[in-house]
């Protein structure tokens, strides 16, 4: 089926995996509402799919009840539909459980998980009865761990919870949800990270030789897992969570 007409809802789509998400889709022929918390960012991010597809930006922050609400008022009033959800804002909050204060910790669960859940309450009111495809952006963190990032990890582990939840819930409702689990993908949230690091070459380095396919990954990348989990060619996927990783995770990393 033609993807034209189909309407797709990007949570963070001004940078990184959601700028990418948000083009794959546009491409594709979706109208595309960009929602990230940089309202200009958003703006310039919806400025560009036009050049594609219909889209429109919204500004809020996924954890505000009012804000996740009104972005998919907004999507349905001036897209026509909202027929996919892809809830991918994230931030990531450092910190082993002694290190991190409870505002931390708060703040790290409000955006990665309670966002997810209100994104999600909202979109499966539109999409009861008609369908649609909801995709949660977890991690490789909800498998394997590092140290320091506790609460990073504790969120990522939840949204697969989440995701079995809903797709039992909401299947009855022909509303199929999923999870993609990226692995390094190449972001401003990476670059920040390699900021920080006493070593940027001699990381990079490392990181390059986790990965048997010899490269970290792109936002397109996930674009286009998201594309499929999506479409009807995966009409029989949910409850589903697809490692989007070359294979660090299962060579040990
Ligand atoms: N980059 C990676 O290597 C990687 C790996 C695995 C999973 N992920 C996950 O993918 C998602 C995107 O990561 P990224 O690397 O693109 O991050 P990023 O920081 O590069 O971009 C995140 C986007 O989300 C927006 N955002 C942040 N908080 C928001 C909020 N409260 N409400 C609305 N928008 C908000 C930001 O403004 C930004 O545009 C996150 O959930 C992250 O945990 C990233």
């Amino acid at each position: 089926m033609s993807e034209i007409g189909k309407t797709v809802l990007v949570t963070g789509a001004a940078a990184g995996i959601g700028a990418g998400i948000a083009e794959r889709f546009s491409e594709a022929g979706y109208s595309v509402a960009a929602f990230d918390i940089d309202g200009a960012g958003a703006t310039r991010m919806a400025e560009r799919l036009r050049a594609h597809a219909p889209a429109i930006a919204i500004q809020g922050d996924v954890a505000v009840e009012e804000n996740a609400r009104e972005a998919v008022t907004k999507t349905v009033r001036d897209l026509g539909s909202l027929d996919v959800l892809v809830n991918n804002a994230g931030i990531e909050v450092s910190g082993s459980v002694s290190d991190l204060t409870p505002t931390a910790w708060d703040r790290q669960i409000a955006v990665n998980l309670r966002g997810a859940y209100l994104m999600s309450k909202y979109a499966v009111e539109q999409m009861r009865g008609r369908g649609g495809a909801i995709i949660h952006i977890s991690s490789v963190h909800a498998f394997v761990s590092w140290q320091g990032i506790a609460a990073y990890d504790a969120t990522k582990a939840g949204l697969l919870g989440l995701t079995r939840a809903m797709a039992l819930d909401h299947g009855p409702e022909k509303i199929r949800v999923n999870a993609i689990c990226p692995g390094y993908i190449d972001t401003p949230l990476m670059e920040r990270w390699l900021a920080s690091v006493p070593d940027r070459e001699e990381t990079m380095r490392q990181v390059l030789s986790y990965h048997p396919l010899g490269r970290i990954g792109t936002p397109r990348d996930i674009g286009e897992a998201a594309l499929f989990l999506a479409s009807d060619a995966a009409s029989f996927v949910s409850g589903a969570f697809l490692v989007v990783d070359g294979a660090m995770s299962v060579a040990g990393h």
